[in-house]
C-alpha cells in the first residue's frame, strides 16, 4: 500500500509530485506529503486527509524545490495523522524518506536508536530507516540508504534524499514496486507507472534488493552491496489517455464500460477458428509439461480469487482436471502439499499483491509450473512466475476491480482450454463451438450496458437499505460473491453471498422485507433448484431480484424485478451475469454519496500482508 512519487529535473516540481499521487492516491490516501530541496535546506509539507488537501495548503504556503518526494499513505503503524504523514526525518531534517511496506524490527531498532541518542516524532515504522540512515551518512546517501536497509526486515520500496549530498534521489526495493521513468533530461520514480505516463514511457523496473540512484545527469543501478546491475529498460504500450475518465462521472462505471473491449483485447490473438486451437506460445510453458498435469491449484486474493473461483469451472468442465481455489493469504501458511503434475495458477490484477506472491514463492519449484495471470507489465508476480498471460484490460483505476475481473475470467478460460487441448479433454468440434461463443461474449455486453439506465432505476430503490444478500449456483456462485463484494466495498452496505443450496442450512433465517435478494438464476443445469431457492425466499416475504435471461418468462412471475441479460454458453454466463452486480453497486454506491473510486479503508494495491 501507498504511493511513492520521486522526480528530478528542470521542471517545477510540485505540480509534477502532486499531479503523481493523484495518479497513486488509490494506494492510499489518508495522509499525503511532499519534501523539496531548495539551496541547501529540505522543505517537507504533510496533510491529514487527500492530496486535494495537501494540493490546497501548497497554494496557500507554496514550497520551492528543484526535486523532490511525495508519499499518498495507507496507515499500517501509526494512525492516520499529520505526524504520522510522510517524508519522515532524521533528528536534523536533512535527511527525508518515503516508504511503502512494513518495517517489521522496527519497535527493536527503534529502542537502540533511542538510546543512541535519536529522536523520534512519529508512531510509524519508516521513522527508524531516516535515522539509520542519518546514523550511517558519512558524505554519501546511497552508501548511507544502504548501510541502513542491511539492519532491515520487512518489505520496503524507500525513496531518500539528503540535503548534505544534493541533486540525488536514492531508492531502494525489497518487495513492494518501484518504477524508475526515463524522459528528456528528467527522471522519475514510482510505485507504479500511471504517474510515470505523462511524461515518457520508458520505465526499467527495480528488483527486489536492488537500487535506483536518480541524478540531473542519468540514472545508476545496483544491488544493496553497491555492485552496478545493468537494467532494461522498456517502452510500454500503455498511453496517458488510458488514465483519464472521457465523461465518465468516476473511473469505476468507465471501467465497466469498457470491459466488451477488454475481453476483446484479452481474446485477441490467442485463438485459431481454423484449428480451434488455443494459441498460447507466449506463456513459455511446453505442451508436454502441461499434457501431465492432473490438477490445478488457482491462488489469488478479493476479486481476482472470484475470478479464480469462476475459472475452477473452466478446468473441471474443459481440461477435466481436479481443481483447488486458494486465497493467498491462507494458502503460504499452509503445509503446502504440491507435485510435479500440479499446474499453480496465481492470479492478480496488481502483480504486486503480497500475499499472492508469497504463495507464488511457495509453490515454485514444487509443482509442474506457476503461472501468472497479470494485468500488470513486468509486475513482480509477472516476473517469478514461471509463465505469464497477460490480461489486456489497460489501468484499471477504480480501487473496486471490474474490468481486470473479467479480463481475469477470459485468460482463465483460454488457460483451460489450452491444457484441455494438451491433455486431450476436449475436441476440435468442442474447443471451436466454445471459442465462437466466447467471441460474441463482448457484444452481449454491450447489450447489458445499453441497459444502465433500467439497472440505475432499480438500484436507487435500494440506497436505503442496510443489508443484502446475493445467491448463485454452480459457475454462478462466485459471480454471486463478486456481487455482494463490489456492493459491501463502494457503498458500505452489508452484503453477504451464499449458494443457493445453502439457504435452508442457516442464513434463510435473515430473510424479512428488510433483506432484499439479488438472485443469479439463468437457464442453466441448476435453473430449477435455484427456483425452489428463490420460492422458499418469497415464501418469507423476502424481496428478490432476479439477474436472468431475457427470454425467461417463467421468471418473471416469480420474483419482484428482473435484470434480463443474453443467452450465452452456460460457462460463459458470469461474464454477462455480472455486468448488471457492477452496475448495481455503482449506482447505489454513487446516490449514498459515496467515494466510489476510492472507497474508505481500501487500497488498489495490497503490497503488505
Ligand atoms: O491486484 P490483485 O488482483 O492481486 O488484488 C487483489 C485484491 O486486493 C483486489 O481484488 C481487491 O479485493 C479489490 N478491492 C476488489 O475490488
Amino acid at each position: 500500500m501507498c504511493g511513492i512519487i520521486g522526480y528530478i529535473g528542470p521542471k517545477k516540481v510540485v505540480p509534477i509530485l502532486i499531479e503523481g499521487l493523484k495518479k497513486l492516491e488509490y494506494r492510499g490516501y489518508d495522509s499525503a506529503g511532499v519534501a523539496l530541496v531548495d539551496k541547501g535546506k529540505i522543505h517537507v509539507k504533510r496533510v491529514k486527509g487527500k492530496i486535494k488537501e495537501l494540493e490546497a495548503s501548497l497554494k496557500k504556503s507554496p514550497l520551492a524545490g528543484s526535486y523532490g518526494l511525495g508519499h499518498t499513505r495507507w496507515a499500517t503503524h501509526g494512525r492516520p495523522s499529520e505526524e504520522n504523514a510522510h517524508p519522515h526525518r532524521d533528528c536534523s531534517g536533512r535527511i527525508v524518506i518515503v516508504h511503502n511496506g512494513i518495517i517489521e524490527n522496527y519497535l527493536v531498532l527503534k529502542r537502540k536508536l533511542k538510546d543512541e541518542g535519536h529522536t523520534f516524532t512519529t508512531e510509524t515504522d519508516t521513522e527508524v530507516i531516516a535515522h539509520l540512515i542519518e546514523k550511517h551518512f558519512k558524505g554519501s546517501l546511497e552508501n548511507a540508504v544502504r548501510a541502513a536497509i542491511a539492519v532491515l526486515e520487512g518489505a520496503f520500496a524507500i525513496a531518500a534524499i539528503s540535503a548534505d549530498d544534493p541533486d540525488k534521489i536514492v531508492a531502494a526495493k525489497l518487495g513492494p514496486p518501484v518504477v524508475v521513468g526515463f524522459g528528456d533530461d528528467e527522471y522519475l520514480l514510482s510505485s507504479d507507472i500511471n504517474p510515470i505516463l505523462s511524461h515518457t514511457q520508458k520505465v526499467a523496473f527495480l528488483d527486489d534488493g536492488e537500487m535506483a540512484i536518480l541524478e540531473p545527469s542519468g540514472v545508476t543501478f545496483t544491488d544493496f552491496k553497491g555492485n552496478a546491475v545493468k537494467k532494461k529498460v522498456e517502452t510500454l504500450a500503455w498511453n496517458p489517455m488510458m488514465i483519464e475518465k472521457r465523461g465518465f462521472k468516476h473511473f469505476m462505471l468507465k471501467e465497466i464500460f469498457e470491459q466488451p473491449e477488454v475481453v476483446r483485447d484479452t481474446l485477441l490473438g490467442r485463438t485459431s477458428l481454423d484449428s480451434g486451437k488455443v494459441l498460447l506460445d507466449e506463456l513459455g510453458v511446453k505442451p508436454q509439461l502441461l499434457k501431465k498435469v492432473r490438477k490445478a491449484v488457482l491462488i489469488a486474493c478479493g476479486t481476482s480469487y472470484h475470478a479464480g473461483l469462476v475459472g475452477r469451472y473452466f478446468f473441471e468442465s474443459l481440461a477435466k482436471l481436479p481443481v483447488d481455489v486458494e486465497y493467498g493469504s491462507e494458502f503460504r501458511y499452509r503445509d503446502i502439499i504440491l507435485d510435479k503434475e500440479t499446474l499453480v495458477v496465481v492470479i492478480s490484477q496488481s502483480g504486486e499483491t503480497a500475499d499472492t506472491l508469497a504463495a507464488l514463492r511457495a509453490s515454485k519449484g514444487k509443482c509442474a509450473a506457476v503461472l501468472a495471470v497479470t494485468n500488470t507489465v513486468s509486475s513482480s508476480i509477472a516476473r517469478e512466475a514461471d509463465g505469464v498471460l497477460y490480461t489486456h484490460a489497460g489501468p484499471e483505476i477504480g480501487v473496486a476491480a471490474t474490468k481486470t475481473f473479467t479480463a481475469q475470467m477470459t485468460a482463465l478460460a483460454l488457460i483451460a482450454l489450452y491444457v484441455a487441448q494438451a491433455r486431450g479433454a476436449v475436441d476440435k468440434k468442442a474447443s471451436l463451438a466454445f471459442i465462437q461463443e466466447f467471441q460474441r461474449i463482448p457484444h452481449k455486453m454491450e447489450k447489458i450496458l445499453g441497459q444502465a439506465k433500467t439497472i440505475e432505476d432499480l438500484a436507487l430503490h435500494f440506497v436505503p437499505f442496510s443489508h443484502f444478500l446475493y445467491l448463485g449456483r454452480w459457475v454462478n456462485f462466485p459471480v454471486a460473491m463478486e456481487g455482494a463484494l463490489k456492493l459491501k466495498e463502494i457503498s458500505y452496505i452489508h452484503a453477504e453471498a451464499y449458494p443457493g443450496g445453502e439457504m435452508k442450512h442457516g442464513p434463510i433465517a435473515l430473510i424479512d422485507e428488510n433483506m432484499p435478494t439479488m438472485a443469479i438464476i439463468p437457464e442453466d443445469r441448476v435453473y430449477d433448484k435455484m427456483l425452489s431457492n428463490i420460492s422458499e425466499i418469497k415464501a418469507r416475504l423476502g424481496y428478490v431480484l432476479a439477474v436472468a435471461h431475457e427470454n425467461d418468462a417463467q421468471i418473471r412471475q416469480r420474483v419482484d424485478a428482473v435484470i434480463p441479460v443474453p443467452a450465452a454458453h452456460p460457462l460463459l454466463m458470469p461474464f454477462l451475469t455480472v455486468v448488471p452486480l457492477q452496475l448495481f453497486a455503482y449506482y447505489i454506491a454513487a446516490k449514498r454519496g459515496a467515494d466510489v473510486d476510492q472507497p474508505r479503508n481500501l487500497a488498489k494495491s495490497v503490497t503488505v500482508e
